[in-house]
């Protein structure tokens, strides 16, 4: 089985990435999409998206806890989407990732992200681009919503993705209409797991280990992607593959249970993250950052809710370390 820390936009940053993968359980790491419009992006914008290339070697690019990172690419047109993809790899990301999700109304006009799923061989055009534009032993990923308005075409959308070439599919189980509105259709990856011969990555709503077991039995897929479950609880991973509920696939970590982590190492983490910082002072990105954490981590426990309420007003790094 494997967990795959979702890409998040805004969100999931490779301080993020980092500070998770150390906390452990994670297998894989997908950045935040890196949109392409026309040209070749500078080597500056994707190591800004991902960090990690730097310290790219032999086997591409990891967190420091050796956990692979790979770059997501948004964007609609075949050759320049497979251009980038070919610069990306040559830089060392740990394959490529498409994005045929994003339910962003200024990116669906520019015809990107979900919109594409109206149009099976568009999405088809853009992995056959990518996948020839790389070596072969590079693994190409596409990461779909069950359609735009509706469901029609979610089997005919990853039959393209799969006859184009692509390695592995993950399938968050809504349409950009249903947005995030629980639930999600997770009987829908099924289907489509059905319909496919590719390994297919559930995600959508996965944020406890009976979710986790609830949607590897609906789905029947033996690997799960979480995206806002990671951010509310850091160490989901190792919860969903070592927890203490009775289970055929339970497993311990050094024959210890995993159990939620509790409080005062979620605060730790947290200063953790003031630590990483790489932005100074004077700049908004880690206020702007924690609070996002914290809108999360808030969720699942009641003294992230009193720390969001002292932060939310801060507007400097500075303040906020002070403040933990
Ligand atoms: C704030 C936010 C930003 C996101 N950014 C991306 C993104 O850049 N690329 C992508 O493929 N999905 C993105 N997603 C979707 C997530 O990767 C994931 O599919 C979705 O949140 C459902 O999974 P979850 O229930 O585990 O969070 C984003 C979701 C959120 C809430």
């Amino acid at each position: 089985m494997r967990v795959v820390l979702a890409p998040m936009e805004g969100v999931l940053d490779h301080l993020m990435r980092d500070l998770l993968t150390k906390v452990g359980g994670y297998d894989l790491c997908v950045t935040e999409f890196v949109r392409v419009v026309e040209q070749v992006i500078s080597d500056r914008a994707f190591f800004r998206a991902c960090p990690e290339l730097k310290n790219a070697n032999a086997y591409g690019c990891t967190t420091e806890a050796g956990t692979p990172v790979r770059v997501q690419l948004l964007g609609q047109h075949p050759t320049c989407m497979a251009d980038n993809a070919a610069k990306v790899i040559e830089l060392g990301s740990h394959g490529i990732d498409v994005n045929f999700g994003c339910p962003s109304k200024m990116v669906n006009n520019n015809r990107g992200g979900a919109v594409l799923l109206k149009d099976p061989e568009n999405l088809y055009q853009i992995v056959s681009a990518i996948k020839k534009s790389v070596p072969r032993e590079a693994i190409v990923s596409a990461k779909i919503r069950l359609g735009y308005e509706d469901k029609t075409l979610a089997i005919e959308n990853a039959q393209a993705i799969e006859a184009a070439g692509a390695n592995e599919l993950t399938v968050h189980a809504r349409t950009k209409v249903e947005g995030y509105k629980p639930p999600a259709h997770w009987h829908w990856i099924a289907k489509i797991k059905q319909n496919i011969n590719i390994p297919v990555i559930a995600n959508g709503d996965i944020f406890t280990f009976d979710d986790a077991q609830k949607c590897r039995e609906i789905t029947n897929c033996n690997d799960l992607m979480v995206g806002r479950g990671a951010l509310m609880l850091p160490n989901l991973a190792q919860v969903i593959k070592h927890s203490d509920t009775q289970s055929v696939t339970k497993t311990m970590l050094n024959g210890q249970e995993v159990k939620a982590m509790p409080w005062p190492k979620v605060q730790a983490l947290l200063l953790d993250y003031t630590e990483c910082e790489t932005y100074g002072d004077k700049s908004k990105y880690y206020p702007n950052r924690i609070k996002q954490w914290l809108k999360y981590l808030k969720l699942q426990y009641v003294e992230a809710d009193t720390l969001f309420q002292e932060v939310r007003t801060l507007k400097t790094a500075e303040d906020i370390r002070a403040l933990l």
